[in-house]
Parts: structure tokens; C-alpha cells; sequence
């Protein structure tokens, strides 16, 4: 319990990472409001977590909307300590199939998303001296073959999260980010484009087990860690959960 009497929000919530880190931050004590874009999954979400979760509709890559999310944490709640960025999408290409409506989508919610909450976050936090945690990825720290607007929009929220956690560090609001390799949710379920070489981006990610994947769990565990006191001296840290993919 150790989050008990905190207030969390969580986007991407519906589904793989997002409900794993909801449910483990509502175990631990916390009251979470939850957010998707996926408006049922996420209702659905919120009646499986039970009552300390409330679920709103949420576009992350909408700035209104995402100023929705935080304002009604803080009016149902008093206030605001933590705030989980895990909404995300998954885009393989090859580079000249990437036009421009597919980077800007990718772009627009995995990296202007996290900028909208944090945006709207920071004066609630800095006011609790709370903390962000923001979901990157291994394709944060190095690239993946044809995955380039997805590994550019993740090496931005590492940037953004190592800016943020210096310029804010004399409030005492700490951001960090969580940077998985390979974890068994429904994005890593999509059917790959057959124009890639699958054998190169294999290559570019070795895990632990024989190539097995994480579990959502396994990376709820480090964002409780992470959103937890127990971290209260980390901040702008890039904290690895991939087997050892980025090790090497
Ligand atoms: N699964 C992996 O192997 C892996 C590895 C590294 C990083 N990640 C990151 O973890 C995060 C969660 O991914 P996941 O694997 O759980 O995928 P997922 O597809 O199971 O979940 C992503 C959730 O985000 C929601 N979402 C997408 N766009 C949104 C938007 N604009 N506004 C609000 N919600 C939106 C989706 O509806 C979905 O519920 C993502 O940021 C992803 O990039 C995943």
C-alpha cells in the first residue's frame, strides 16, 4: 500500500500496459482516474478495478481533452500526485510508406500527447510535489528498423521527460520514464507490413528467456516503484524493463 491516499491518472488505460499499471496503482492504495480512447474498454477497466477507479473518455493527442482528465482527478479528488503517460500506438513501415498523415498520428499521441498531460498536470503537481511517469520504449534509447516515427516519437518523450525533470526539480516534481523492450498486449498483436525485413527487426531486440516477453505486470511493477516514495531520488531516469535489449 504504498500509494495509499494518493491520486493517479492513467492514460491508455483500456488495454495491455495502462490497465496493468491501474490496477497495480489502485492495489497499492492509490485512487485512479483512468482514460482511453477506447471508451467501453476503459468503462470497462474502471468496473474491474472497482471503486477506487473512474474512467473517462480520453484523446491524448486532443489538449482539451487531455486538460478534461486532469481537472476532473483534481475536482473528484482535491488534487493531483501522479500521473501515468501510457496511452501509445505502434506504426511499422518502411521509411517511404511512412507519409505524412501516419507521422503525425504517430507523433501526435505518443509525444504531443504526453507534452498535453504534462502541460495540464505540472501546477496540480507541483503543488503535492508529485511525479510523471511516462511510458517510452527501447526504441526510446536506440532505433528499431522500420519503426522510425514510432522510435522518433519515443526518443522524444525521453528527451522531454530528461528536460522536465531538471527545470522542475526545485518544485520537487520528479518525471521519469519507463522503457520496455517487447511486452504481450494487443499492440505487439498487430500483423506486420509483409514489405520489412521482420529478420532485421528481430535482430535489434534480444530478451531475456529465448526472445519471451514481458508480462504488463512486470512493467506496473516499475512504474509503482517509480511513482512511489521509494523513488524519491530518482528523477530523469530512463529506466530500462527489456531484458536486456539496450544492455549491449
Ligand atoms: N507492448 C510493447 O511491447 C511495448 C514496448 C515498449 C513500449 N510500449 C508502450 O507502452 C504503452 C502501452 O502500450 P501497450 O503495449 O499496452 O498497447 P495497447 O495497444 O494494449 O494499449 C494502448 C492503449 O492506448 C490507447 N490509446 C491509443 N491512442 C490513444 C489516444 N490518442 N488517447 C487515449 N488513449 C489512446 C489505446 O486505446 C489502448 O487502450 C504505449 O505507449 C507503447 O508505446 C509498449
Amino acid at each position: 500500500m504504498r500509494l495509499q491516499g494518493k491520486v493517479a491518472v492513467v492514460t491508455g488505460a483500456a488495454s495491455g500496459i495502462g490497465l496493468a499499471v491501474a490496477q497495480r496503482l489502485a492495489d497499492e492504495g492509490a485512487q485512479v482516474v483512468i482514460g482511453d480512447r477506447n471508451v467501453a474498454g476503459v468503462e470497462a477497466a474502471a468496473m474491474s478495478i472497482g471503486q477506487a477507479a473512474t474512467a473517462m473518455a480520453l484523446d491524448v493527442a486532443d489538449e482539451s481533452s487531455a486538460r478534461a482528465i486532469i481537472d476532473r482527478a483534481v475536482s473528484l479528488h482535491g488534487g493531483l500526485d501522479i500521473v501515468c503517460n501510457i496511452a501509445g500506438v505502434l506504426d511499422f513501415g518502411r521509411f517511404e510508406d511512412v507519409d505524412r498523415g501516419r507521422w503525425d498520428r504517430v507523433i501526435a499521441v505518443n509525444l504531443t500527447g504526453v507534452y498535453h498531460m504534462c502541460h495540464a498536470a505540472m501546477p496540480h503537481l507541483i503543488e503535492r510535489r508529485g511525479n510523471i511517469v511516462n511510458m517510452a520504449s527501447a526504441a526510446g534509447l536506440v532505433g528499431v528498423p522500420y519503426n522510425s516515427a514510432y522510435s522518433a516519437s519515443k526518443h522524444g518523450v525521453v528527451g522531454l521527460t530528461r528536460a522536465l525533470a531538471l527545470e522542475f526539480s526545485k518544485e520537487g516534481v520528479r518525471i521519469n520514464a519507463v522503457c520496455p523492450g517487447g511486452v504481450k498486449t494487443p499492440m505487439v498483436q498487430q500483423t506486420p507490413p509483409d514489405n520489412i525485413d521482420w529478420q532485421m527487426v528481430m535482430r535489434s531486440a534480444s530478451w531475456l528467456d529465448g526472445g519471451e516477453m514481458a508480462e504488463p505486470a512486470d512493467i506496473a511493477d516499475a512504474v509503482a516503484f517509480l511513482a512511489s516514495s521509494e523513488a524519491r531520488r530518482i528523477t530523469g531516469a530512463t529506466f530500462t524493463v527489456d531484458g536486456g535489449q539496450t544492455a549491449g
